[in-house]
């Protein structure tokens, strides 16, 4: 595989943060800009993450002295210094969709872990060992904005990366309902304890937008591509409930699940241990070699232990059994940070590039 030039646009974020510790020793990317707001602008990457660098590794050392650069007023240099772009940005969702269409027409496509486009019909929204065929309407995409390369590509929301990997491979027993839970670490609102202390020995009971995400995303990801676009799944029905918990990183869910075809308990388990999909089968440098894995200790997975499961990439399950009003109910777990967003992101931008759409 050839080497990509690669930038990061929120480098300085708690997302950028994990992308830069993700990239450093990538076989295929090459980090070759970095850029955010025009308040870390003109500094060097040390400089601009001074005093919030959230990360367990150091700061990457090739990037360090890198110009933070001016995602916006700065954009042109940008896509020119990049094959393509991750971006992870804290701003409104209209300016983020305008933004990230104009690197995309710039000839320099865009990773994003943002969810302006998510419901962009053309714009795939990847799991990649489920959907990894949607990106086929990539072609549609670039006909509408008129690109020869340039392309928007999005990974969906970090609350649902434990139970619709899950899910999914549960389809062939038609999966009809689902009630959702997930207890969510604090740093997937970009935060660290010592920067939301009021969240130690505490819970709070609401995500602003999470629960509408939790419940519509799962349904483009189950689409289909028909035409020039991604036509969302009218089932399964998912409900969900969204807590932040006083955790650091790690995204928790309690489901339950009605069938149409109630399988067994070996069913679902044989199930979940022969998933697998085009990363696992391209061996993307980043997909983990066992996707779901089952617990079967009563008292796991536990956020502390098991989110770094596969570096972060795997998925934990656990406690499955029969409910006395759904069919089934069990619990999974997931790296918010990492499969539910920056590793998701760089495992997507491998399955891009292995498809040829970076090329
Ligand atoms: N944290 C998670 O677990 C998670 C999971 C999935 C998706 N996401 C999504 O990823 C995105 C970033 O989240 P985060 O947690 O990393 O946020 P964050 O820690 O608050 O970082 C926000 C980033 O956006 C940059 N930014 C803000 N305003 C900007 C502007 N006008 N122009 C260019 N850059 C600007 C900031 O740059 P400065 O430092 O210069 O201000 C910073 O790099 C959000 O859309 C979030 O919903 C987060």
């Amino acid at each position: 595989m050839k080497k990509y030039n690669v930038g990061i646009i929120g480098a300085t974020g708690m997302v950028g943060q994990r992308f830069a510790t993700l990239l450093e020793n990538h076989p295929w990317f090459n980090v070759t800009v970095l850029a955010a707001s025009g308040r870390s602008a003109g500094k060097t990457y040390s400089e601009a993450v001074s005093g919030r660098w959230a990360m367990q590794k150091d700061i990457p050392a090739s990037m360090a002295s890198m110009i933070v650069y001016d995602a916006v007023a700065d954009m042109e240099k940008v896509a020119s210094m990049a094959d393509f772009v991750f971006c992870a940005v804290d701003m409104k969702k209209d300016e983020i969709k305008a933004f990230e269409e104009a690197y995309a027409k710039l000839e320099c496509p865009v990773v994003s872990n943002n969810s302006a486009h998510r419901h962009t019909p053309d714009v795939p929204m990847v799991i990649p060992e489920i959907n990894s065929d949607h990106t086929e309407i990539i072609h549609a995409q670039r006909k509408r904005l008129g690109t020869k390369r340039g392309f928007i590509a999005v990974k969906s929301n970090c609350s649902l990366q434990s139970y619709v990997p899950a899910l999914y491979p549960l389809s062939d027993y038609g999966v009809d309902k689902v009630l959702v839970c997930t207890y969510q670490a604090i740093s997937g609102a970009g935060k660290t304890f010592e920067r939301w202390p009021e969240m130690v020995d505490n819970v709070i009971p609401y995500i602003g937008g999470e629960e509408e995400k939790s419940e519509v995303e799962p349904l483009k990801i189950w689409g289909k591509v028909e035409g020039d676009k991604i036509v969302p799944a009218t089932s399964p029905a998912f409900t969900a409930q969204c807590l932040r918990v006083p955790v650091s990183d790690g995204h928790m869910a309690a489901v339950f699940v009605s069938f149409k075809n109630k399988p067994s308990k070996e069913e679902i388990l044989k199930k979940w241990a022969d998933f697998s999909g085009e990363p696992q089968k391209l061996e993307l440098p980043s997909a983990p070699k066992q996707f779901l894995h089952y617990f079967e200790e009563d008292n796991m997975p536990q956020t502390k232990l098991n989110r770094n499961l596969e570096n972060g990439m795997a998925v934990s399950t656990g406690r499955l059994r029969e409910d006395s009003q759904y069919d089934y109910k069990f619990v999974c777990l997931s790296h918010n940070t990492l499969r539910g967003a920056a590793g998701g992101a760089v495992l997507l931008a491998e399955l891009l590039c292995a498809q040829g759409y970076m090329d």
